[in-house]
């Protein structure tokens, strides 16, 4: 039988809460503890998923002296994603912390070598790694069928209101939240455009806030890149276009084209196989709202939600921070546990996660530099 890993959770903010709902249904790991420098987070995220006689605490140290536990998932601000991370490992215990990883490399380098130094692990949260189109887009590029890839992109094209900014007081700072649009939101799928396509050797960026005046970072930003096999790529990352509209990653080469966006939305290949016809029907994205609105009274509620059944959670955080999709959630975690117990590192183990703030740090030089083409370290 599989071990039972003992969960606990540190910061249950808006994401945090998401891990106390997740933890329980995820089949090898247990909820044991939960902390919150504020009390009333830790009460509010038990009681909204009637959870009870779970110990609470608003000191990780103290969580970690009295409770047996295996895993601590770090769910803090960005910028204070270290501390708690490196508490936990150093008094031995693994650790899953959301996205991104840190906002420092260096902090992040430091991260895995104490994994090393303690004998734990660390893994991040990239839980669109596990939505279905990307998957199929990553296992067609593993497999070679876009020959060699001319151009890869992702996009990011989401809105934030004024209000989301001033929520906690640390998002939107360069301190706490790391940078904006690209460090907070896009980071998803520029995770994805490395993992599918391969590593980034040099970008060049501009951006800026052009909507949200309070924010010191950027809620836009453009950046041309080329990767190290020689393709040429795109990143664009916003929270400022208002409604916000499903992230969207396209890979295209000399042997065929994939676009993952709120579904399988183009999945073509020279090589047509067996698999590719069900793959674009079961993955087709849900119609769109103006089709939606016609279709629904007429098959009704059930029959529609039975026929599209991903129209619950559509733009995958591009209208709001919480239209987010847990169960995505629950299979990272799951691949995080499995992997762990067979005695590997996870597919988004603490170096795979770091890529992503990689590219993003050294697009903010390029911007910084006036769009300068900057090397990714
Ligand atoms: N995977 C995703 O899709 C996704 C989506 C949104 C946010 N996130 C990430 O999740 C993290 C948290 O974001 P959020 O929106 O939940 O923030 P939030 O402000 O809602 O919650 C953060 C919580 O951490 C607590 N906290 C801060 N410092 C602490 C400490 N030292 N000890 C204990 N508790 C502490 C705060 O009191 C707060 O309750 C961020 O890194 C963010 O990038 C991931």
């Amino acid at each position: 039988m599989a071990r039972q890993w003992r969960c606990a959770v540190v910061g249950t903010g808006v994401v945090g809460e998401w891990h106390v709902k997740t933890i329980p249904v995820v089949p090898d790991a247990q909820l044991v503890a939960v902390c919150d420098a504020d009390p009333a987070k830790t009460a509010a995220a038990l009681d909204k998923n009637k959870l009870s006689g779970i110990p609470q605490y608003t000191d990780l140290h103290e969580m970690l002296r009295k409770e047996q536990i295996d895993i601590v998932h770090v769910c803090t601000p960005s910028g204070l994603h270290f501390d708690p991370c490196v508490i936990a490992m150093e008094a031995g215990k693994s650790v899953i912390c959301e996205k991104p990883l840190e906002i420092q490399l260096d902090r992040i380098d430091q991260m895995v070598e104490i994994a090393q130094k303690h004998g734990v692990r660390i893994a991040g949260i990239f839980q669109n790694r596990w939505n279905e189109a990307n998957r199929a887009l990553k296992a067609a590029a593993d497999e070679g069928r876009f020959g060699r890839i001319a151009w890869a992109g992702s996009f990011t094209p989401w809105y934030r209101p004024d209000k989301y900014y001033d929520e906690g007081g640390w998002r939107g700072t360069w301190k706490l939240d790391g940078g904006g649009a690209i460090m907070n939101q896009s980071v998803h799928s520029i995770d994805l455009l490395q993992w599918i396509v391969g590593p980034v050797k040099s970008v060049s960026a501009y951006g800026a806030s052009r909507i949200h005046a309070k924010i010191e970072v950027e809620d836009t930003m453009t950046c041309s890149l080329q990767f190290e096999s020689g393709a040429f790529g795109t990143i664009v990352g916003t929270t400022a276009m208002f409604p916000g509209q499903p992230a969207r990653i396209e890979v295209g080469g000399e042997n065929g084209t994939g676009v993952s966006e709120n579904g399988l939305k183009i999945f073509k290949f020279r090589d047509e196989r067996e698999g590719d016809a069900e793959l674009r029907t079961r993955l087709s994205p849900p119609p769109t709202d103006g089709v939606a609105s016609k279709i629904r009274p007429v098959l009704g509620d059930e029959q529609y939600n039975q026929l599209f059944p991903k129209t619950g959670k559509g733009s995958g955080g591009g209208t709001s921070n919480t239209d987010v999709a847990l169960d995505l959630h629950g299979r990272n975690m799951q691949a995080i546990l499995t992997a762990w117990d067979a005695g590997r590192e996870a597919e988004t183990s603490g170096s795979e996660a770091r890529k992503a703030v990689a590219i993003i740090l050294a697009m903010y030089e390029s911007a910084r530099k006036n769009g300068a083409a900057v090397e990714v370290e």
